[in-house]
């Protein structure tokens, strides 16, 4: 949620740090800014509402733009409308200090008064503001750049990933974060921080996660790093281990699409290496718990928020059926605030493709608070939440850049798929069963293949639903959830209203909606109760619905019921939904291509959302 650049060297910061924000356009992209300090140290701040391409048009002269230190920033609102005044960077009374900030600041209406009664004028909506004039507060009593930001953030409540130049200090960047993510860059003889590594791997590969209440002080040939509280901080450099190609769209229209595309390969990575064929299980390192600790288990939490509950909704199906373990799957932004139940023998998973979403981690840190051991399944290394979590599993998906989900999605359930064999192995899991497994979901990623064969297909569908405001999707059992799924992504970039129904349920409300014109999507999926689902389906027939089904090859049946039918693979019933969601996922993305909408960048939402 909102993404921060900044450089510092010999070369030219304009176009690194534009280039760099428009890599973490995902995180937010309602209006843009950058502050740069030129030769003469002078101070100058060039602002747009829109997303960065306004910005970059709106720029004056690169000889104009020029300056060797610059700090950027892409907004996803919080504090006052998407405006180029509530833009960031922001600055104090003086424009001596320029700051950009990703977080919120909660008490910054009792700063502000406090402020404002001293004389300081504010002409932005933002909370951000406050600390620019925080910092001149301090700096009218102490030279100190680095000591001054200190002062200033010991008096925020809130979280911040911040930026801050100095025109008096023209040759430093001083940054810092508390609950944001925040990255240092080292080049050679030049530095860069960002909120995300993918802003800066074009120009290096070596980085340091900074802490949270950590701040660094970057010089044009060194950096130093300290506590808020002044001390030395030791750091790791880590080396980041996948190239710029992650980043790029290659021969996609969108990310989105490359994302869904790449899921024969995600998925595969996902559980590469975990399988243990011989013992027919799985292998979970990254649990960091001893056999004796995974069989004391009585009951498992998972929390998370978005497309990563959903995941959490259908390996709760998974896990119960394999381990018998009860599961419990709870919104992240209501668990934190509920006072949760955490019986003996617990364990609390959190799901988080970024790692890094407050709500997410603030249930963690409340279960941590409990005494509960707490696990993370999350994709981004060094993420927040992979750090604080006591052990846990990366889902390796690689770079997820389209702000709807996919990719990310089918590699969790692949990972809570694993864990229920390894936790159904250790309980009554038959060897024959836990092989069985295995061994289709190695062929898996090909059968995935075989429904992205069918991507124009799919389109002609979509075609056929483009222009309708609502729609329906059912499922049962597990791919209930997966319904939920496609209904959200729908809603996400398409934004036409759609809900996710367990099939039965339909009759108890959502069939008063049905009408010739209101698609029903439904997952048909041979299983147990294939003929409740199909008399479900009937009653949408009744009434004229027009219904589009997920249905097995080979199921001739549901022609008849349907307007159109996508085929896929039949596999091993606890497998089905890494297979029946990704039609739904290409539905809704040609939906949203041919209504002419940013698939990558759907309005009013961010990739990681980093503010309660
Ligand atoms: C945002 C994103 C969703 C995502 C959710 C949870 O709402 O737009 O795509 O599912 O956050 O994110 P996380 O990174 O914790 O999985």
């Amino acid at each position: 949620m909102c993404g921060i650049v900044g450089y510092i060297g010999e070369r030219n910061a304009t176009p690194i740090i534009i280039e760099g924000i428009k890599r973490l356009e995902y995180r937010g992209y309602d209006s843009s800014g950058i502050a740069i300090l030129d030769k003469e140290s002078n101070l100058k701040i060039f602002k747009k509402s829109g997303k960065i391409v306004e910005l970059e048009r709106s720029l004056p002269s690169p000889k104009e733009t020029f300056g060797n230190i610059g700090i950027a920033h892409t907004r996803w609102a919080t504090h006052g409308e998407p405006n180029e005044v509530n833009a960031h960077p922001h600055t104090d009374c003086t424009n001596r200090f320029a700051l950009v900030h990703n977080g919120i600041i909660e008490n910054h209406k009792k700063l502000r008064t406090k402020l404002e009664s001293e004389g300081h004028k504010f002409t932005s909506d933002t909370d951000t503001e406050v600390l620019a004039h925080l910092i001149e507060y301090f700096a009218k009593e102490e030279d100190n750049f680095t000591l001054c930001v200190q002062e200033a953030l010991k008096l925020v409540e809130g979280t911040f990933g911040i930026a801050v130049i100095d025109r008096e200090h023209p040759d430093k960047i001083v940054a810092a974060r508390k609950g944001s993510p925040l990255i240092l860059g080292i080049g050679k003889d030049e530095f860069f921080v960002a909120s995300d590594v993918t802003a800066i791997i074009i120009h290096t590969k070596k980085v340091i996660y900074l802490q949270d209440n950590e701040i660094v002080i970057i010089n044009r040939k060194n950096f130093e790093i300290t506590t808020l509280e002044n001390e030395v901080v030791e750091a790791k450099i880590s080396e980041v281990d996948w190239d710029v190609s992650a980043i790029d769209k290659g021969e996609y229209k969108h990310f989105m699409l490359k994302e869904i595309f790449e899921q024969p390969v995600s998925v595969r990575n996902a559980f590469r290496g975990r399988l243990v064929e011989k013992l027919s299980t799985t292998r979970l390192g990254g649990l960091a718990m001893t056999g004796e600790e995974l069989r004391r288990i009585k009951k498992l939490q998972i929390i998370a928020c978005g497309t990563s509950w959903h995941a959490g909704l259908i390996g709760k199906h998974i896990i119960e059926n394999l381990s018998r373990i009860p599961v419990e799957v709870e919104y992240a932004s209501e668990y934190r605030y509920k006072n949760p139940i955490i019986p003996e023998d617990t364990i609390v998973f959190v799901i988080s493709q970024s790692g890094e979403t407050a709500d997410t981690l603030a249930a963690l840190q409340e279960a941590q608070a409990k005494g509960a051991r707490v696990l993370g399944i999350t994709n981004t290394i060094g993420s927040t939440i992979a750090r604080e979590s006591d052990g846990g599993v990366y889902i390796h998906a690689g770079t997820e850049i389209g702000v709807a989900s996919t990719k990310a999605f089918t590699s969790q359930v692949t990972i809570l798929i694993l864990l229920g064999v390894l936790l159904g192995r250790m309980r009554n899991l038959p060897p024959t069963f836990g092989a069985a497994l295995i061994k289709e979901l190695k062929v898996i990623p090909e059968k995935i293949q075989k429904i992205l064969d069918k991507n124009d297909k799919i389109k002609k569908i979509a075609k056929t639903i483009k222009d309708s405001t609502n729609a329906l999707y059912l499922g049962r059992g597990a791919n209930y959830p997966v319904a939920l799924e496609g209904a959200l992504k729908l809603k996400e970039i398409s934004y036409v209203h759609a809900e996710g129904y367990p099939s039965a349920e339909m009759k108890h409300g959502p069939i008063a909606l049905i009408d010739k014109n209101m698609p029903v999507i439904a997952i048909t999926t041979e299983d147990a109760i294939y003929d409740k689902i199909i008399s479900n389906l009937q009653e949408v027939k009744a009434r004229n619905g027009r219904i589009i089904t997920i249905a097995t090859e080979g199921d001739e049946l549901i022609e008849e019921l349907s307007e159109s039918v996508i085929y896929i693979p039949k596999t091993i019933h606890t497998l089905q939904p890494l297979l029946s969601v990704i039609p739904l996922q290409l539905l809704a993305y040609h939906v949203a291509d041919l209504r002419g909408f940013d698939v990558d960048q759907p309005r009013n939402l961010a990739k990681s959302v980093t503010v309660e």
